[in-house]
């Protein structure tokens, strides 16, 4: 970092270059106030370093799109040829002309070449300024936000400007305006630390699974591996493409998979996985802290599910620094706390990625600028396009604000966050992306809809065309009227799948605890995705990459449709599962037997 940059004759410079700029500096983004439960502390410490990201215009994003369309599309002659991560660049690039200004702000402002980090693609630039310096280049004051409830402190502001002619290279910088607070999906609500007397009357009775087979009853109560396997139809299936297939779960929040806790469980439910390991990488500094106290719920049952559902499948875990607002020392802090841009960049910077990747984690999708979001969402696309299948929990608050989240107060939170304080439904992103699939949650046997379970319609992102006849016959049930106001009906449907989400049985510090949420199910339904490539690969084909234009095409009809059940939220009984896809399970849960003899005839 140059400090140089604060001293006189940088000043002189800068009023000297002003007239090149022009001294229009005009608004680039701005919000009307901080999200409720936050509010301003005092003005922010001018030498507290910000790691401020640049995203760049991706002005090929729509040919970038038509490859993903193509290369998903089961009925198109493309189906599969996946881009290379040369190719993917390409299309993700700015324009040269982009990066030339930019480059030219930026060392107007004291920043060198050295100072100023690219994404592969370059269509991200990092930099590390003081808050000083930030609000002379942004024409903004940063301050410290403090949170009500938690008395958590981020560094934001209201608004920032740019030099009009940086409006059309820009598309947004942020840490500025998002107050997002990124959530693990695990529902501690209902997280238990007694280990429910196994119902000892049911040992050995079946009951009817969603396939028709019979299934142990006892998964009635507790889901295991076993369960899992029984009543999604994948009980004799042995994955073998241990050369070419991979499964990735995504850790954030400093949440660490404790190995310890992850061998005992293989012990007790896939005692063949015993003694097997997985690659850990840290991304952007994050954590693999192996101290027992440091074992965190979500990564443990992300990685217990995924790897024990798929062994021999190699497993990779993802941890990716990006603490959520913090109360600490505001001048030794980093409190960049938005961590998908980081990850995005890493994984696409990979030649390799695994196949199958499951992220539990989200947040409500206004309180992500939308440029951000959309920023995200592309991102996702880019995964897809290499041929990814990104499954994301679709929430735990049903229609938003629902049951299981344990740490708001209950019916408060439903209202757009601009000055007009409109009642509506809570959408959670990046479930609402159009770019991932996002899973629901059911419980029991037979399964209905978990009360929990996420699922709406984006504000955001307009319906993509893959679910167009699905969303509209589902919308055409509602009386009409239903819930006017409280939701987007031309937005992006979720979730599209779903699988079962409650009592998972983890090994947590030792400890055998049940968890709910639809952070149980997303690593659940992503395990059943990578065994499916597991079969295509096996069968000399390539990877199922972006699924949702194959499950609304064909994949559905290997689907357990779930009809009964609704997700309730904001004081409303939340919209109602339905024969076909509904706002709350999807299409489904997977039948896996009848999924492979799908994508193995494609
Ligand atoms: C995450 O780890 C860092 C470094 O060890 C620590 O400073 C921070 O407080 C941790 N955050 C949380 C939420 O535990
Ligand atoms: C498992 O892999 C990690 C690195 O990902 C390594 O540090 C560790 O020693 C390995 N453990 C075993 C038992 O092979
Ligand atoms: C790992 O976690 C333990 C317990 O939370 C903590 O005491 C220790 O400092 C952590 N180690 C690192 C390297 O962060
Ligand atoms: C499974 O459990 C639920 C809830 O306790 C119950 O209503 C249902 O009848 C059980 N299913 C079977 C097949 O016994
Ligand atoms: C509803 O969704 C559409 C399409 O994504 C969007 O353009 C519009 O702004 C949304 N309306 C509201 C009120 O958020």
């Amino acid at each position: 970092m140059r400090l140089a940059l604060l001293s006189l004759p940088f000043a002189a410079a800068l009023a000297s270059a002003m007239p090149f700029w022009g001294y229009q500096q005009k608004v680039k983004e701005s919000i009307h106030g901080p999200p409720s439960g936050w509010y301003k502390h005092a003005p922010a410490p001018k030498h507290h370093m910000l790691e401020l990201k640049i995203a760049l215009p991706q002005p090929k994003f729509p040919e970038l799109e038509q490859h993903l369309r193509e290369v998903s599309d089961p009925s198109h002659a493309r189906y599969g040829a996946h881009l290379s991560k040369q190719e993917t660049e390409a299309l993700m690039a700015p324009h040269p002309e982009t990066l030339a200004v930019v480059r030219k702000w930026l060392a107007l402002h004291g920043l060198a070449e050295e100072d100023v980090i690219q994404s592969p693609a370059k269509d991200w630039v990092t930099i590390r300024v003081p808050v000083g310096l930030a609000e002379v280049m942004l024409t903004t004051d940063y301050h410290v936000y403090k949170h009500a409830q938690t008395g958590e402190s981020i560094i934001r502001t209201m608004s920032y400007s740019l030099p009009e002619i940086l409006h059309d290279h820009v598309d947004l910088i942020q840490p500025t305006t998002m107050f997002a607070r990124f959530k693990a999906f695990k529902s501690t609500l209902h997280w238990t630390n007694h280990v429910q007397p196994a119902d000892s009357s049911l040992s050995g009775s079946t009951i009817t699974g969603p396939a028709g087979n019979q299934v142990d009853a006892r998964c009635n109560n507790t889901i295991t591996v076993s369960c899992l396997r029984q009543l999604y139809n994948a009980v004799d299936y042995k994955t073998s493409a241990t050369n070419d297939n991979a499964l990735g779960i995504t850790g954030y929040l400093n949440e660490s998979t404790n190995d310890v806790d992850l061998q005992q469980f293989y012990q007790v439910q896939n005692p063949s996985a015993y003694g097997s390991n997985y690659t850990s990488l840290s991304v952007h500094g994050g954590k693999n802290n192996q101290s027992y106290e440091a074992a965190g719920l979500e990564a443990n049952l992300d990685t217990q599910f995924s790897f024990g559902l798929t062994w021999p499948t190699p497993g990779t875990f993802y941890s990716t620094r990006g603490e959520p607002p913090f109360d600490s020392d505001l001048l030794t802090a980093s409190d960049t706390n938005e961590p998908y841009s980081y990850w995005l960049e890493y994984v696409l910077s990979q030649v390799k990625i695994p196949q199958s990747i499951s992220t539990s984690y989200g947040d409500d999708e206004q309180s992500v600028p939308q440029s951000y979001a959309t920023r995200i969402c592309n991102g996702m696309a880019a995964l897809g396009a290499r041929g990814v299948s990104v499954m994301f929990s679709s929430g735990d608050g049903g229609v938003g604000d629902g049951v299981a989240i344990a740490d708001e107060p209950l019916g408060h939170q439903c209202y757009s966050n601009d000055e007009l304080k409109t009642p509506k439904f809570l959408p959670v992103f990046p479930a609402s992306c159009p770019y991932v699939t996002a899973v629901g949650g059911t419980v029991n046997i037979p399964e209905t809809a978990a009360s929990f379970s996420g699922g709406g319609f984006s504000n955001y992102f307009p319906r993509p065309s893959y679910q167009d006849d699905a969303v509209s016959a589902y919308l055409a049930t509602l009386a009409p009227g239903t819930y006017e106001g409280l939701y987007n009906s031309t937005g992006r449907a979720y979730p599209d799948v779903s699988s079962q989400a409650a009592s998972f049985s983890v090994v947590y510090q030792g400890q055998v605890t049940l968890l709910d949420g639809t952070s149980c199910a997303a690593p659940a339904f992503t395990a059943f995705v990578s065994m499916l490539n597991d079969a295509r690969l096996s069968a000399g084909k390539t990877a199922l990459g972006f699924l949702n234009p194959f499950l609304y095409s064909v994949g559905y009809t290997a689907l357990n449709d779930i009809t009964e059940g609704r997700n309730p939220g904001c004081q409303t009984e939340g919209f109602n599962a339905a024969v076909g896809w509904d706002p709350v399970t999807g299409y489904g849960t997977p039948n896996f037997g009848k999924l492979k003899d799908l994508v193995l005839a494609m």
